[in-house]
């Protein structure tokens, strides 16, 4: 597909505009090999924590591909629309085109200005990662009822309350309340596959967008990513649904006015991909 259709590049999809053929208007998603990271002594260190790419994975293009198409058909299958409409080839997908969550700036003039790019929706089970971090009151991976929190995506992901998406007119009382519902239906549906292998998803990431023609409505977009799923093993709910191994998993550490959380039962992406993908 030549460069000329290309609407958009990220980080590690291409988006291209399909100009002919049954899927005719639709977006192409290409599932590239780049991967972000660091560079240590000269040589690429691969962490999907970081923003900049610094090189490619060979086919880590087409396995996140084949993982979001497995979940995408599963939210069909559930009856929950998404922009999801075909796999074509190893790497690549057809979507609805969709708008970002975004918001243009309001008075250019002012210097440091800036427009909201896009939202994404974090989900957790369990408290963990920023989550413990922000609220160290709380007993780590204690059940958080699947508690959905707003993010804006950028240089630096900022935390954004319901109540200024409201007031700034970033999204309206409806959309914000089918947000919520809608992210905490999927994570519903993805923690069950989850559980059905003996695996538990402690938190979760999606993006969201409104598709481009008919209604608007507000569905998934992008992918279901390996790479923002915090998935651990060994999980044991006491009554309130709170993790009663976290003595053994759960490690804090606090210095220099830093805070760390990690869990040592947290599986590789690359363990749980396999599992979906064999
Ligand atoms: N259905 C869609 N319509 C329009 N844009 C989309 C759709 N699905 C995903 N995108 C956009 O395509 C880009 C995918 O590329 P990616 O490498 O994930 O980008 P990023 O660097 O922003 O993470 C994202 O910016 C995402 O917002
Ligand atoms: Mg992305």
């Amino acid at each position: 597909m030549s460069e000329k259709n290309l609407v958009f590049r990220g980080k590690s999809k291409d988006v291209f505009q399909i100009t002919e053929g049954p899927h005719k208007d639709k977006y192409k998603l290409v599932f590239t090999d780049r991967a972000t990271g660091y560079m240590e002594d000269g040589k690429p260190v691969f962490d999907p924590g970081y923003d900049s790419v610094v090189g490619e994975i060979p086919g880590k293009g087409a396995i996140a591909c084949r993982f979001a198409t497995y979940f995408f058909k599963l939210l069909q299958e559930k009856g929950i629309p998404s922009h999801y409409i075909d796999t074509i080839s190893e790497n690549e997908m057809v979507v609805e085109p969709a708008e970002p969550l975004s918001m243009p700036v309001a008075s250019p003039d002012f210097t440091g200005s800036a427009p909201l790019e896009n939202l994404e929706f974090t989900w957790r089970n369990n408290a963990t990662g920023s989550f413990w971090r922000r609220y160290p009151f709380v007993k780590p991976c204690k059940n958080l009822n699947t508690l959905v929190e707003a993010w804006t995506k950028g240089d630096v992901d900022i935390l954004i309350t319901f109540e200024a998406l409201e007031e700034t007119g970033a999204m309206r009382r409806e959309e914000i309340n089918h947000t919520i519902e809608l992210v905490k239906n999927m994570a519903g549906i993805v923690s069950q596959e989850f559980a059905s292998k003996d695996l538990h998803v402690i938190d979760g990431k999606f993006e969201l967008g409104r598709l481009k023609y008919g209604d608007g409505k507000i569905v998934i977009i992008d992918e279901i990513s390996p790479d923002v799923l915090r998935v651990c093993n060994g999980y044991s709910p006491d009554e309130n649904g709170d993790c009663t191994v976290n003595k053994d998993c759960a490690v804090t550490n606090y210095s220099n006015g830093k805070r760390t959380i990690k869990n040592k039962k947290q599986v590789p992406a690359a363990d749980f991909t396999d599992i979906f993908l064999s």
